[in-house]
């Protein structure tokens, strides 16, 4: 298994983070597929499948698609995506399960993904966050990065106006 750092959440857990295994997969799909409706609200407007978990976990190839889990003595609290674009910037997405939430596990692993880009020499990472997305806000601009893109206010499923705003931190070459 190859942990990355362990880190303690705010309940005591001792939590790991590593890189993903093909045998995480039954762990990730019930990650994304029992997550609550006020998580999903700022992921996208609709349910994550097994099928698609499957192909997620598939893309992760450490060339141009990263990820790093963080596991709880066997279960999988949370997972950070970085997926490459060919401008030589790296979009970022993070997902906390609701029972992990509020504990350090989405910051410790954001802090972990960064890293990870500097060693891979990725010049710039983004992210799109709902503007609403008060905590995933704080996380991110705690770590640095900054409004680069607020796009005009669309509506969404539950007749909302929402704007999503593109972060941005840019990170050295040293
Ligand atoms: C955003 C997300 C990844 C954060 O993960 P997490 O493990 O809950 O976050 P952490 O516990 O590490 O940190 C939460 C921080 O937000 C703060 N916070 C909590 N609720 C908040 C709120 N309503 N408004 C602002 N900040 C808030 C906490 O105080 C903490 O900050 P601190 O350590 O400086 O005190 C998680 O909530 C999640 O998966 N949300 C749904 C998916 C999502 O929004 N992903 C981000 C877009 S890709």
């Amino acid at each position: 298994m190859a942990v990355i750092s362990e880190v303690r959440s705010g309940n005591g857990r001792k939590i790991v983070l590593r890189f993903p295994e093909k045998g995480d997969l039954k762990e990730l799909k019930r990650l994304y597929t029992t997550l609550s409706d006020r998580t999903m609200r700022y992921l996208r407007p609709y349910r994550f499948t097994e099928r698609e978990v499957e192909v997620m976990l598939n893309r992760v190839d450490f060339r141009n698609v990263f990820s790093i889990v963080a596991e709880d003595d066997g279960r999988i609290a949370g997972e950070v995506r970085l997926i490459t674009h060919e401008t030589g910037s790296g979009e970022i997405g993070i997902v906390v399960h609701d029972d992990y939430q509020n504990q350090g596990i989405g910051q410790a692993l954001l802090r972990e993904m960064i890293n990870l880009a500097r060693k891979k020499k990725i010049r710039k990472l983004i992210s799109f966050i709902n503007e609403k997305n008060s905590t995933a806000m704080h996380v991110f601009t705690k770590e640095g990065f900054e409004m680069e893109k607020r796009f005009p206010p669309s509506m969404n499923l539950m007749g909302r106006e929402e704007s999503v705003v593109k972060l941005s931190l840019h990170l050295s070459s040293g």
